[in-house]
């Protein structure tokens, strides 16, 4: 394609089937669209900063047995490729994912019902984790300012405004959250939570263990939970983005590990704020069954 990396800093969202995308991910589409994925495919599934990078770096700690050295053989978003991710001058998701051997971990920030058919014609397993909206957007204004393929976010109010209104990228975390909670009952789908990963981490790993219908030993389950706590992975070069050029994401403006917490959100909200985002979130998620803890 003709686009340099320069034509998207700070560019407009498109739109992909009515959600709000990047444009280049947007022109890669078809390649997403048209994608194979094997059986034995384990899909990650997040709204936007609901702990992804997490999740994936325990995943593949547990796919390598542990082995800490194996997994800094390269970034997090090589050992984990962004299923739709498409950037001039950089190998898009699906080569990536081309070049994987199996098992492979996909990434996706997909709303259920844009994912590619393949992964529920191939019975792929999928992990969803979800996190309480108002730390969300918190860690999503930041990674707005850091990560420059988003449009400038403006104030903290402008952007309560953008991502209630289901106009960030990826488009409304309501519809996200609650439809890939309604896909759990019929397909392989773990649905976790972030904050009840903080809360206990190494019952979370267990979960995961058993869904994967994996067994390890306890020394091994204690240096993954070590491996992948947020001052570990704040320090890796292999999970912090910190090798991401700096034209695309500038870390002297927000870290890509930011603070790693439940309940920042508190630090950052007004009282009128967040009286109007608990309105906007009891309309929202009426008749959902679906409940968020906004702090641990
Ligand atoms: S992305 O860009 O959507 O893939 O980002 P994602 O990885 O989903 O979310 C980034 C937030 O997750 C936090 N994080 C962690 N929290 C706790 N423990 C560990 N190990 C961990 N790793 C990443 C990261 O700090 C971002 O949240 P905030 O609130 O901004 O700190």
């Amino acid at each position: 394609s003709a686009m340099g990396r320069e034509d998207v800093i700070r560019q407009e969202l498109s739109s992909l089937h009515g959600i709000p995308l990047y444009k280049s991910f947007v022109e890669g589409w078809p390649q997403v669209e048209a994608f194979q994925a094997r059986p034995d495919d384990l899909l990650i599934a997040t709204y936007p900063k609901s702990g992804t990078t997490w999740l994936s770096e325990i995943l593949d700690m547990i796919y390598h047995d542990g082995d800490v050295e194996k997994c800094r053989r390269d970034a997090i978003f090589n050992r984990v490729p962004f299923l739709e991710m498409k950037f001039p001058e950089m190998p898009s998701g699906i080569e990536l994912l081309e070049k994987t051997p199996s098992p492979r971990l996909v990434k996706t920030h997909l709303p259920v019902q844009l994912l590619p058919t393949s992964f529920w014609e191939k019975g792929c397993k999928v992990i969803y984790m979800a996190r309480n909206p108002k730390d969300v957007v918190i860690s999503y204004y930041y990674f707005y300012q850091m990560a420059k393929v988003h449009p400038d976010p403006g104030k903290l109010g402008e952007f309560l405004e953008t991502f209630m209104a289901g106009k960030a990228a990826y488009g409304s975390w309501y519809e996200h959250v609650q439809g890939w909670w309604e896909k759990r009952q019929e397909k392989q789908l773990l649905y976790l939570f972030y904050e009840d990963m903080k809360k206990d981490p190494q019952q979370e790993v267990r979960k995961i263990l058993q869904f994967l219908g994996k067994e390890v030993a306890e020394g091994t389950l204690a240096r993954i939970l070590h491996h992948t706590s947020f001052q570990e992975m704040k320090k890796n070069p292999a999970t912090n983005y910190e090798t991401i050029p700096t034209t695309m994401m500038d870390h002297s403006l927000s870290p890509f590990l930011r603070k790693g917490i439940s309940g920042d959100w508190k630090n950052h909200f007004t009282v009128a704020q967040n009286e109007c985002f608990d309105q906007h979130y009891r309309e929202h998620m009426a008749g959902s069954d679906l409940c968020f803890q906004m702090e641990v």
